[in-house]
């Protein structure tokens, strides 16, 4: 009888345990809406929305909604065009992650959208099926900003990949995966921090999503500010890998874990077929990682302290239900014939350095932690373009890193091939189109810095699109890294017809000083030139001053203008031929 009563007991107790566990455990993942066809309305926000389950709502921004926002869907072949209204109180950027573009379409640190404005930048889709991204670029501004929710997914379709038997039903079958994680103060609100406490999926906390049993697509996003993600399911199941950054695999590749740094995406295809009513979890096997790739280290307190650091943690709960009418059931074995660059076609190995710098030795910037990481030798100088890159080149990039740490490095404008890491061929699934490629640190090395150097090697043609104004940028896409200045510029320049090129037909001339506070000077390359306008526009290319027939030896005054980037096109009174040169006031 007592015995009875006992288990009676433990039985109620764990029943109710389970009613509150299952309660409180999951939360049901948010899917962003989507938005297609040609022309795309994007309205940037403050707003707040309710992130923890209970308590205050948390303060974010978002795009068209209260957290990060829409799903884009573009066909290549289209030619998209951008309505972007900046309603936040800030500057902002928008930049299309991945895009072989116009470098003044790109949304970059030199096209700021001022608070009010409209930027309206358009292109002719080139890039391959796969999954992209957008998010803010400001330069010192990105961390904060994306971690306030702005970004969003694209998702290209082209013939190629619609011709496949993949699952391609958004929401159902083919599921957007958006990591992040997320650290939040007492009261809800994020702080800007490099690592969370809590992963955020889809910015949804604890998110479980039910899908059907059957081949199933997760299109998987790092949108961390640094974490990177050691991705596997808690039964080891194989998934198949389907694209790199910009596009399709050859073919599928089987793996039971694949690591995923911050700004790369994986489509992966996972087999639920006859396995209705089980769960399984996507994870982060983090507990693995190194000390020196993001999210493997284990700061016990400091900046970098965090609750998932090192640890395997869960990012979706995964409920297999019944299957859709007409299911896909079987993994494809061949997806596509990607035609890879030949490194014997290349015209230049440009040799590029990541290394640390006690932060101690930079003056007048804060660095978080104890060392600064640098490209090159030095941060990021808005004003320097590192390289000029003949348009049509094809070339090697060789990253040589003596860094500590492992930096997820990126590159605008092009899609490349990865040569080597280390002297060793790619992974297989990193054997395609990539936009991010992981450089991981020297090994052997530790805090006080040693160790043999790690070597990447990429390859990429620049194609299509020069400008001598407008820089595109390379940086490492751990956000924090970038703003405190792990960034540099290249220009893509077309000497030869200047047909591509808006700006190398006019006069020559520059700017100075350059920055400026008061009054800008102009020297002409032929003291002959006069000068029969010249319109200053400023970033978003809003018109402050035309000036038509200046007296230029006085100088512009300039003193009222607002800190910032401006543009000086100049009239040749001769030719009537314009250039542009780009001038600071600070
Ligand atoms: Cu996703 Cu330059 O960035
Ligand atoms: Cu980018
Ligand atoms: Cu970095």
């Amino acid at each position: 009888m007592k015995l009875i009563r006992q288990h009676s007991f433990l039985f109620i107790l764990l029943v109710l345990v389970s009613i509150q566990k299952s309660k409180a455990q999951y939360n049901s993942m948010w899917i962003p809406d989507t938005l297609s066809g040609t022309n795309f309305n994007l309205d940037i926000k403050d707003t707040f929305s309710q992130i923890v389950n209970t308590g205050n709502q948390t303060i974010t921004a978002g795009i068209n909604g209260k957290f990060w926002g829409p799903t884009l869907f573009f066909n290549q072949g289209d030619t998209v065009h951008m309505n972007i209204h900046n309603f936040l109180n800030d500057s902002t950027t928008l930049h299309w992650h991945g895009f072989h573009l116009p470098a003044v379409m790109d949304g970059g640190p030199h096209q700021v959208i001022p608070p009010g404005s409209i930027w309206q930048p358009y292109w002719k889709v080139t890039n391959n099926a796969a999954t992209y991204w957008y998010h803010p670029h400001l330069h010192t501004m990105t961390e904060e900003q994306i971690t306030k929710g702005l970004g969003g997914l694209i998702i290209v379709r082209d013939p190629i990949e619609s011709a496949l038997a993949l699952p391609r039903k958004y929401g159902v079958d083919d599921i957007p995966v958006v990591l992040t994680d997320r650290d939040f103060n007492t009261s809800n609100q994020f702080t800007v921090v490099p690592y969370g406490d809590s992963m955020l999926t889809n910015g949804t906390l604890r998110a479980q999503y039910t899908v059907p049993s059957q081949v199933v697509r997760f299109r998987i996003l790092n949108g961390a500010i640094e974490r990177s993600y050691n991705l596997g399911f808690s039964d080891n199941r194989s998934f198949y890998v389907i694209t790199s950054d910009g596009g399709l695999l050859n073919a599928p590749v089987a793996l039971t874990r694949y690591l995923l740094h911050a700004g790369e995406r994986v489509e992966i295809l996972v087999n639920c077929s006859g396995q209705s009513g089980t769960t399984v979890d996507l994870k982060a096997f983090n507990a693995s990682l190194g000390n020196f790739v993001a999210g493997g280290e284990n700061f016990p307190n400091g900046p970098f302290a965090n609750a998932l650091g090192k640890i395997d943690f869960n990012i979706l709960h995964v409920n297999i239900g019944p299957a859709t009418a007409s299911p896909i059931t079987t993994i494809p074995s061949t997806l596509t014939n990607n035609i890879l660059l030949n490194a014997a076609n290349a015209n230049i190995t440009r040799k590029l350095t990541i290394s640390d710098s006690s932060a101690s030795l930079i003056p007048g910037v804060t660095i978080l932690g104890p060392n600064a990481f640098i490209l090159n030798h030095k941060l990021f100088d808005i004003t320097h373009n590192e390289y000029e890159v003949p348009l049509g080149n094809t070339e090697i990039w060789e990253i040589t890193s003596s860094s500590v740490f492992g930096h997820p490095f990126h590159i605008h404008d092009v899609e490349f091939n990865i040569l080597s890491v280390n002297g060793a061929a790619p992974d297989a699934a990193q054997a395609g189109w990539k936009d991010v490629v992981f450089i991981p640190g020297a090994t052997g090395g530790g805090p006080g810095g040693g160790g043999t150097p790690s070597v990447v090697k990429f390859i990429a043609k620049f194609d299509d699109y020069a400008d001598s104004l407008h820089p595109f940028m390379f940086h490492c896409h751990i956000s924090l890294h970038e703003d405190e200045g792990m960034m540099g510029q290249f220009i893509v320049t077309n000497k030869t017809t200047g047909v591509k090129d808006l700006h190398a037909t006019g006069p020559e001339f520059s700017i100075f000083p350059n920055p400026a506070n008061n009054k800008i000077f102009i020297s002409f390359a032929d003291a002959s030139t006069q000068a029969y306008y010249v319109r200053i526009t400023n970033a978003v290319g809003r018109t402050i001053y035309m000036l038509p027939r200046p007296q230029l030896n006085n100088g512009i005054d300039i003193s009222s203008l607002a800190k910032g980037i401006y543009y000086l096109e100049l009239t040749d009174e001769k030719t009537k031929q314009t250039s542009t040169r780009k001038f600071i006031r600070e």
